[in-house]
């Protein structure tokens, strides 16, 4: 098999610090992203056009055309490059879709390494980096990977050095919240209720990163906060149910995943996880089934298309 096969990581926000609403329409952020193992797969063929495919567990719902983040990936690094867009990509879509963990910005950084490859470029990863911020506020991160704090509107990445692994449940919900109204929700919530505290933005996230640098997971899980979460449940109060039983059957702590609807479970360890996992499959039958996940590890990255490793 010929191509370039690249790991797409989902993200998760330990913490999002949202601040005030920008005149470019963007909210002024200081969150703390980490790399999840839940991850596409983005494989990168010569093609005489830009082609595109979904296969995988999350691929119906999802647009295969130009319009699509990774496509307008391959489409932004030729046109930076001068070069043609020639590549056939296939997207194994295994990241819930509008999910709040930035799939689509994991297939466009994906993307854009795979093509760097496939047309052997050797675009500077800065260059890169500004490419993806180009295509959306979480697309650095998901090049990046590890554990780093974005302020900006996300895209302007500090590296956490020394930071732990850590253990979750994610629990997908049946349907999707769209990342802008989400957002003015929250606008909505603040211009009623006026709690808006974007003075503190930085100093929590020093203690979430803290934290993680400790490895201490019930450290971690009474740091995790995210100000989306009350728009998210606001929009779809039905998320109170899953992080009320996630924390009845034993979780650290349960947050709402960026923008939502996913929740994610803090555990102990791996085999806490897993029980949780378990435990929550059966109490939430009718949500796609719980996800088990570790926290950390790298970003978007090349593999061996043989030996790609599973979820
Ligand atoms: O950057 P991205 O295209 O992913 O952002 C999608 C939408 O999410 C934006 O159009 C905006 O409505 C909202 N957003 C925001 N503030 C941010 C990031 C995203 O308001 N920092």
């Amino acid at each position: 098999m010929t191509g370039v096969t690249v790991l797409a990581p989902a993200k998760l926000n330990l913490y999002l610090g949202v601040g005030p609403l920008r005149v470019d329409g963007y909210h002024e952020l200081c969150t703390v992203f980490t790399s999840l193992s839940l991850r596409d797969v983005v494989h990168a063929d010569t093609a005489p056009t830009l082609q595109i495919r979904l296969t995988g567990s999350y691929a119906a719902g999802l647009v295969a055309d130009g319009t699509n983040l990774a496509a307008r990936a391959a489409s932004l690094l030729a046109a930076s490059a001068g070069v043609v867009p020639a590549v056939a990509l296939t997207i194994d879509k295994q990241i819930p879709l509008a999910a709040g963990l930035a799939g689509g910005s994991a297939d466009a950084a994906a993307t854009l390494l795979a093509c760097d490859q496939l047309w052997q470029l050797n675009t500077p990863t800065e260059r890169l980096a500004d490419l993806a911020a180009h295509l959306g506020s979480d697309v650095p991160f998901c090049l990046h990977g590890g554990v780093a704090v974005g302020t900006g509107r996300g895209e302007t990445l500090r590296a956490v050095p020394g930071s732990r692994s850590f253990h979750w449940v994610l629990l997908p919900s049946s349907g999707q919240l769209a990342t802008p109204a989400v957002y003015g929700e929250l606008d909505r919530l603040r211009a009623v209720s006026a709690t808006d505290d974007a003075a503190s933005l930085a100093a929590v996230a020093g203690q979430v990163t803290a934290a993680v640098a400790g490895g201490d997971p019930w450290r971690l899980a009474a740091a995790l906060h995210n100000d989306l979460a009350a728009a998210a449940v606001s929009l779809r109060p039905e998320l109170a149910a899953p992080l009320a039983a996630g924390r009845a059957a034993g979780a650290l702590a349960g947050i709402v995943c960026g923008s939502g609807p996913t929740c994610a479970l803090l555990a102990a360890d791996a085999e806490h996880a897993a029980q949780l996992a378990q435990a929550l499959g059966t109490e939430f039958g009718h949500w796609p089934p719980p996800i088990v996940a570790a926290s950390g590890g790298p970003g978007a990255r090349l593999v061996d298309r043989q030996t790609v490793p599973r979820t």
